[in-house]
């Protein structure tokens, strides 16, 4: 091989890598990490990719190379002399791809369980953050996040305090769903009657959103929620002052807290709570749907909450709204339904 001939695929393929690398690089094409999970995964993306580019650089030099230098000249319509065999390309080309493959497999392998470990709590660390373990319960059509390290806190956000170990506990209630937030890069399906775990350890204060990702019926597109991830003091005095509003004491539950905390501002609009939700109906106007339910206000409430197909508003589906409130703690249900009622009977 001439050695002009050698600078020259030299050339092409720098170019065609060049261009390559441009396209990975100047694109957003991952959204930024929020976890040292995602800075993993991101890591084997780069790893692929930067391989990708060289074995394309190379083929695409070749074919460029090959299609103007042995183009047919007019007239000539004989094919090329026959070539057979040339063991060394043989094995350059067997062995290149198999090192590349290892090397993806033992990376992969490493982030992998790397991403699924869980820190021993130390003796030193008696708090409830090592690990901190949450348990996320999907129903058609929302998500639920509880702290069984923190009574029976439930919250229908997810609150991360930063750089602490989380595992979280995943479960469904009906049909499968699956847990996604784009930012931590990971995805873990929600499957009724068995628990799935995900390990996440946020890296970066913020809010982010929380993606169902399984076609899970009519409100599929709405199930979403936010994870917010915050300093471990900041978390710890929201997982307090949570406990004490939502009345684990007999000091009586705030029915606003109640509200807030699960969520019912994504479907409902309630003025007193500066709620504008669209999705379910308008709860401003409760007395009226008592009254077209037949039944006292404070009554149909409570029924509304822990049985909610039982009445359905004219103009809304059925089975939208969640059943997992029927759940809540009597003193929060009581402290709701007096919130939402307005004091009214
Ligand atoms: Cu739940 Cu889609």
């Amino acid at each position: 091989m001439r050695r002009g001939s050698v600078v020259q695929l030299v050339a092409i393929g720098a170019v065609c890598g060049a261009g390559a690398a441009l396209v990975a690089l100047l694109i957003p094409w991952l959204p930024h990490a929020a976890s040292r999970q995602a800075g993993r995964i991101d890591f084997v993306f780069w790893f692929v990719t930067a391989i990708c580019i060289a074995i394309f650089a190379l083929v695409a030099a070749v074919i460029i190379y090959s299609v103007f230098k042995f183009r047919a000249q007019p007239g000539e319509d004989a094919d090329g002399p026959p070539i057979h065999g040339n063991t060394g390309l043989e094995i350059a080309w067997t062995a290149v791809p198999a090192a590349l493959v290892t090397a993806i497999s033992i990376v992969s392998a490493v982030v992998l369980a790397k991403n699924e470990h869980i820190p021993h709590a130390s003796a030193a660390s008696s708090d409830r953050l090592t690990p901190l373990v949450v348990n996320v319960t999907a129903q058609q059509f929302a998500w639920s996040f509880q702290y069984p390290g923190f009574g029976k806190l439930t919250s229908a956000t997810l609150k991360l305090p930063i750089d602490t170990t989380t595992k979280l506990q995943i479960t469904s209630l009906d049909v499968t769903h699956s847990f996604w937030v784009p930012q931590f890069s990971q995805k873990m399906d929600a499957v009724p009657g068995s628990i799935t775990t995900l390990v996440i350890t946020p890296d970066r204060a913020g809010t982010f959103p929380v993606i169902c990702t399984e076609l899970c019926g009519l409100g599929h597109a709405v199930m979403r929620s936010t994870a917010e991830v915050m300093s471990s003091q900041r978390f710890i005095s929201w997982a307090k002052g949570q406990q004490k509003a939502l009345g684990s004491s007999s000091a009586g539950a705030s029915g606003k807290a109640v509200f807030a905390n699960n969520g019912c501002a994504a479907c409902h609009t309630f003025t007193p709570a500066a709620a504008k939700g669209k999705v379910g109906p308008d709860l401003d106007k409760l007395a009226d749907e008592a009254q077209r339910a037949g039944k006292p206000l404070q009554q149909f409430i409570r029924e509304s909450i822990v049985d909610p197909n039982k009445y359905i508003e004219p103009g809304f589906p059925k089975g939208i709204m969640p059943t997992t409130f029927s759940s809540l703690p009597k003193a929060q249900l009581d402290a709701l339904v007096s919130y939402l009622a307005g004091g009214k009977q």
